[in-house]
């Protein structure tokens, strides 16, 4: 295709330079959305009167007809190369198609649009992922467990609080990257290169059909920043630091010396050399993702650094980092569902493994309650046991030592078990069933609302969509 832009003035590119300063390998992801934003363009222009109608209809068919791109570098990217395709199909009604409207403008409309849709597909495979341990831990209820500091056993808690804790830090990413989307929904389109355009478009229009709840109006903001790309990385960045946690977690889990779960075979592999192995490799690949999302902030919040405001090519070149975000996270909040959902825990051997002295908090607290003792002293005081105690069980030693050197009788050190303890905490946010249960239903509550929110969200891009059609079709009469 001929080039359009060198004219009588410049000589042809060269040919390295060309493939090095093209974002055609990358412009796949922003094709659908390039191509709306030239059919709202173009009817706003109609509409206003700018484009004589039947030239501004052809264009729209040629865009219409347009089905993906070949890859070629001769056109610098997906803007030109759908320009040019419109010139191809209608001639010289084609050459109207960048009135008003610059690639700067264009770029950022169409990233913001493909970001929208990616953060809604992240949200709802986030929500997935919530409801599978929403359920797990249902599933679970009175299953009791170490739960550790420093990896040390600390005090007894229960596998569904253990899951819930999973929940609540992805609670905060849903948050994270519903902020996102937001700070996305705001239209560039009208900003041109960065200094609007003498003609009299209607950027509200515009905005309205591409499915954005504003514009942007600082032109020169609009077609400069990227921050919007950033919150959304970060966000996605937090949730992979999240899921690399729940691996670790897992994955140490399904060492020999923990054994609190197995993997299904359908999530592991085997050894090459070693024939009793069985790895937890989805959950490795995870951890390690992460790291890639760390990279992708990095790499990007550079660029932008120190960036002069307006348009830079510089700004091409963060793009692949998000859409590299986005499918790195989503696979693995995809990966981590199957492994939640299919995960066996060891009920029995979490049991098994409860240290007795992972009582002692709770031996202080019942000195304090029964015997009116101050909680420091208590605290000292079950220290030593717990001392004395070491390879022996905790509780016995305690029945063994407490009463001769407190001079009372202790009956209700009978009654100090894990079980006991973990049914104790009937606080909010506490151990036992019922508090359980209760965060279990507020976090069923909370996953409804985000559902809300994202049904809201889809609902208001397919309205956008049926409105853009049927703007289209109005021109025609
Ligand atoms: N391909 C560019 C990008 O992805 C948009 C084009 C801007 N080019 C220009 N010469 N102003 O950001």
């Amino acid at each position: 295709m001929k080039d359009l832009l060198r004219g009588f003035r410049l000589k042809g590119m060269d040919e390295e330079a060309q493939r090095f300063t093209s974002s055609i390998p990358y412009d796949s992801e922003i094709f659908e959305q390039v191509k709306k934003i030239n059919v709202a363009h173009m009817a706003m222009l109609v509409s206003k009167g700018l484009v004589d109608r039947d030239e501004g209809l052809k264009c729209i068919e040629a865009l219409r007809e347009l089905n993906g791109l070949k890859p070629s570098y001769e056109l610098e990217d997906v803007h030109m190369a759908v320009e040019a395709h419109v010139i191809s199909k209608v001639g010289e009604a084609g050459e109207m198609l960048n009135l008003a409207k610059s690639r700067n403008d264009q770029v950022a409309t169409a990233i913001r649009m493909r970001l929208k849709e990616y953060v809604l597909d992240a949200v709802r495979e986030l929500l997935s992922l919530r409801k599978t341990l929403l359920r797990r831990a249902s599933e679970h209820l009175g299953v009791v467990m170490p739960g550790y500091t420093h990896m040390q056993q600390a005090q007894p808690v229960s596998l569904p609080t253990h899951l819930l804790a999973y929940f609540s830090s992805l609670g905060r990413d849903v948050k994270r990257l519903m902020a996102s989307y937001e700070f996305a929904d705001e239209c560039p389109m009208g900003s041109a290169a960065l200094a609007t355009t003498g003609f009299d478009i209607d950027r509200g229009l515009v905005a309205r059909l591409l499915g954005f709840s504003k514009v942007m109006e600082d032109p020169i903001d609009a077609v400069s920043s990227r921050d919007f790309l950033l919150d959304a990385i970060f966000g996605l960045m937090q949730t992979m630091l999240d899921l690399s946690r729940m691996a670790e977690e897992l994955i140490v889990w399904s060492s020999k010396e923990f054994g609190f779960v197995e993997m299904p075979d359908e999530l592991s592999s085997t050894s090459s050399i070693m024939p009793q192995k069985k790895n937890p490799v989805v959950c490795e690949i995870v951890r390690a993702k992460a790291s890639n999302l760390i990279g992708e902030l990095v790499a990007t919040a550079s660029m932008l650094k120190s960036l002069p405001y307006s348009y830079n090519l510089d700004l091409q070149e963060l793009t692949p980092h998000l859409w590299s975000s986005f499918r790195d996270a989503i696979d693995s909040i995809r990966m981590m569902n199957k492994v939640m959902d299919s995960v066996k825990f060891d009920a029995e051997r979490m049991r098994a493994d409860l240290d007795g002295s992972t009582l002692a908090t709770s031996l202080a607290d019942m000195l304090v309650e029964r015997l009116g003792m101050s909680f420091r002293k208590a605290h000292n005081l079950v220290g030593l046991i717990s001392k004395k105690a070491e390879g022996r069980e905790f509780v016995e030693v305690a029945k063994e030592l407490l009463p001769a050197m407190l001079g009372v009788e202790l009956p209700w050190l009978d009654s100090l078990n894990p079980e006991s303890v973990v049914e104790s905490r009937k606080v909010l946010g506490g151990t036992s069933r019922d508090s359980t249960l209760k965060l279990i239903e507020l976090g069923k509550k909370e996953v409804e609302k985000e559902e809300l929110w994202l049904d809201e969200r889809l609902a208001s891009l397919k309205r956008a969509d049926a409105e853009l059609e049927s703007f289209v079709s109005g021109l025609r009469r």
